[in-house]
């Protein structure tokens, strides 16, 4: 067998006969990605209008980023936390710092840093709170999503992340999401020591709460002395149009959770923050993880945050995020097949006017990967559109041209 694969079919055929059937791709096969772009084995050059799920917010390949991880890995690349390393400490220095927290744990992948929000909040219960062991409860909101755990999809709603793998994890509290009442009542609960809960829904479909829940939310929490845990996996780090979801209602969560873009779409890194009190509550041998803040992943996710900081990409991501949702609003008064658009800065979504088990969405994404560009539906006849947050004007105008141009011309 040649050790390239020059050919999609032949790609897909191996993925097929050797991997694991859990995800259901688009039929694009990829080789290569720079800044905005991605192209595929065959040389065909596509806009990415997923980043990875949010985890290129500074575009592929980010020569800064790469630059720190060949450095990193010619050095040091894993030790364990059974001795320290030298990048460690100057990572949490710097994350703490630019997000404003006493104390950073350092994970890998989102699941991880969502379960040591879950844990962290759990530990401050019994050791701080105050409520007898084993009786603490976290609030989620229906919709969730925070990974494929048995923890995270002990909380879903949604019985294609949650059936057949019971049973589940006790503890949880579920209500609607976007609704003050229900949680005020949910919080008459003395057990309860959390909230968790993502600023904008992003595998349930880019969903937007009202302006000034969260705030709400964290005010109610606050006077019932219930944590407030922000899950900003997807929504942080810029892609929002500001460094955090949250930002937009001014507070700051007692404990963040954050994925995806602390990598630079390069390597895996995730990460929850909060207080002394929360934090320390936790002691040596407690929780962990082998590669939770190696050297390698702490020198590129400083590389990562010093590029959304230095490039301003929370800026772009909020001026050209009113743009794409202008373009795409005027857009749709002309055209009958999409209902609305919604989202904050980079992180949009358009609802297809259709059943939401139809094949609308998927075929029209098939069309827009002929079309040059790859995006990808969520949850039944919607599109989410979030490119990296490095595309300027002149690209963003074109990736409009091309949405519309397929839309128009969609035939079901
Ligand atoms: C809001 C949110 N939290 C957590 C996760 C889980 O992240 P990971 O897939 O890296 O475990 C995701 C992944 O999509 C997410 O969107």
């Amino acid at each position: 067998m040649p050790n390239t694969i020059s050919k999609s079919s032949d790609a897909i055929a191996l993925e097929e006969k050797y991997g694991a059937h859990n995800y259901h791709p688009l039929p694009v096969v990829l080789a290569r990605g720079e800044g905005v772009y991605l192209w595929d084995v065959d040389g065909k050059k596509y806009y990415d209008f997923l980043s990875a799920y949010s985890a290129v917010n500074q575009g592929h390949c980010h020569p800064r980023i790469i630059q720190a991880l060949i450095a990193q890995a010619q050095k040091l690349t894993l030790t364990s936390r059974a001795f320290y390393n030298d990048v460690l400490g100057r990572f949490e220095k710097y994350i703490t710092e630019y997000f404003g927290y006493d104390k950073v744990l350092a994970m890998n992948s989102g699941v991880e840093a969502c379960e040591t929000g879950v844990k962290l909040c759990r530990k401050w219960a019994y050791k701080v709170k105050g409520i007898e062991e084993n009786q603490a409860k976290i609030i989620f909101v229906e919709n969730n999503f925070w990974g494929r755990s048995i923890a995270a999809i002990s909380s879903s709603t949604d019985p294609s992340a949650y059936k057949d793998y019971g049973p589940y994890l006790p503890g949880y509290v579920i209500i609607p999401y976007n609704d003050l009442p229900a949680l005020e009542r949910a919080l008459e609960d003395p057990h309860v020591a959390g909230f968790m809960v993502e600023p904008i829904q992003g595998e349930a479909g880019v969903v937007v709460p009202a302006d000034g829940y969260l705030k709400k939310a964290y005010e109610m929490c606050r006077k019932k002395n219930v944590l407030f845990i922000a899950d900003e996996v997807q929504t942080g780090i810029a892609r929002t149009g500001k460094l955090l979801a949250c930002d937009y209602d001014g507070f700051k969560p007692d404990i963040l959770i954050l994925g995806k873009a602390l990598s630079g779409g390069v390597y895996p890194v995730s990460a929850a923050l909060t207080s002394d009190e929360v934090m320390l509550t936790i002691k040596p041998g407690e929780h962990g993880s082998t590669f939770g803040g190696n050297p390698l992943g702490a020198e590129v996710a400083i590389a990562a945050l010093e590029v959304v900081k230095d490039e301003k990409l929370a800026e772009n991501a909020f001026r050209l995020g009113n743009l794409f949702r202008e373009r795409m609003n005027s857009f749709i008064q002309k055209n009958d097949l999409v209902k609305l658009v919604r989202g904050r800065g980079l992180l949009n979504a358009i609802v297809i006017k259709d059943s939401p088990d139809s094949e609308t969405a998927w075929n029209i994404c098939l069309k827009l990967r002929d079309n040059g560009l790859l995006a990808k539906p969520t949850h039944g006849n919607i599109i989410r559109f979030a490119p990296p947050l490095v595309i300027n004007e002149e690209q963003l105008h074109e990736c409009c041209d091309i949405i519309e141009k397929t839309i128009a011309g969609f035939k079901k």
